[in-house]
């Protein structure tokens, strides 16, 4: 059943990839100039990336992949959207930058890199990907064993109290838990193209206009407390978790202000909710290593 959930998503994301992709400005010159997409919250959270090897977890079409090599990380990124992997892979190539792109499902990627023992320095995984995931214990238990020892687990996520509102700021919907499913009729939206620039840090193209996506998709809806507990239950030690009053590129509520960075904040008059989180989970060390 969740596989047939999980197959309709890819064929959403393969639907609106081409539109997302359309509004992104070159992002290929803009990577190959030394430009970034990465925000100062993951960076922070990830560490120094030299040398090291790492896994980016649901990296639709690369341009985070691409930024975390440019740090000197030596990246493979994993996707279920053929389309986005192809992408990815054509991006790699215009700007430059060398990464693995992986096409596959993270639950069979994850329990495949365990079974035949690949191993990672880091793993990371931001800003829209838990709300895919129908079972955290096997996501996190999967990611887990493919941590080295020491290894760390970033992810930087949308905070589940955002999803409580409506784009008016209207308290609508109960807060999220137990992975309830949520079936989207209009599928994944072109969130790109209407975010007008404040997520294509490499200019803004008018691309595609008036997207309709024809493939609806199914969300999960699980709440923070749950997302951190499957991690520390997997055997990782949570270091930290952050809670952000703002979003980084995000704008789809109404009256957001945009600060330096592309960081949205809510209009003067609405109280400061966490709007988004970061976790570090680290893999203990071997006794003795
Ligand atoms: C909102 S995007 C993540 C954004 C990403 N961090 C970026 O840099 O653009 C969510 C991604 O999760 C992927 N996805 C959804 N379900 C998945 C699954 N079961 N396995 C692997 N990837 C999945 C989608 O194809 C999509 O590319």
């Amino acid at each position: 059943m969740e596989r047939n959930l999980r197959e309709q998503n890819r064929r959403s994301w393969n639907a609106v990839v081409g539109a997302h992709e359309s509004h992104r400005g070159d992002l290929a010159a803009f990577l190959r100039a030394g430009g970034t997409t990465l925000f100062p919250e993951e960076r922070e959270l990830l560490g120094d990336l030299a040398g090291q090897t790492m896994a980016h977890l649901q990296c639709n079409s690369g341009g985070d992949s691409l930024s975390l090599a440019a740090l000197g990380a030596s990246v493979v990124g994993v996707d279920l959207s053929d389309e986005a992997v192809r992408y990815a892979r054509a991006l790699s190539e215009r700007a430059g930058i060398l990464a693995r792109f992986e096409h596959a499902d993270v639950y069979d990627w994850l329990a495949d890199a365990g079974r035949r023992g690949r191993h990672f320095d880091a793993v990371y995984s931001s800003y829209g990907v838990v709300c895919w995931l129908p079972d955290l214990e096997a996501w996190a238990a999967g990611i887990a064993a493919i941590l080295k020892p020491g290894g760390r687990f970033v992810l930087v996520e949308f905070h589940p109290a955002a999803e409580v509102f409506d784009e008016d700021w209207n308290p609508v919907r109960d807060y999220p838990a137990g992975g309830e499913p949520l079936r989207l009729d209009e599928g994944v939206e072109d969130y790109v193209g209407e975010s007008r620039g404040s997520l294509t840090p490499a200019g803004f193209s008018n691309g595609v206009r008036g997207f309709e996506n024809p493939e609806p998709c199914h969300l999960f809806r699980w709440g923070l407390g749950e997302v951190v507990t499957a991690l520390a239950a997997s055997g990782l030690r949570i270091c930290a978790l952050q809670e952000y009053p703002y979003f980084n590129g995000e704008g789809h509520f109404s009256g957001m202000r945009e600060l330096l960075g592309g960081r949205m904040v809510p209009p003067k008059g609405v109280p400061a909710v966490p709007l988004m989180y970061g976790v570090r989970a680290e893999r203990l060390k071997a006794v003795g290593g």
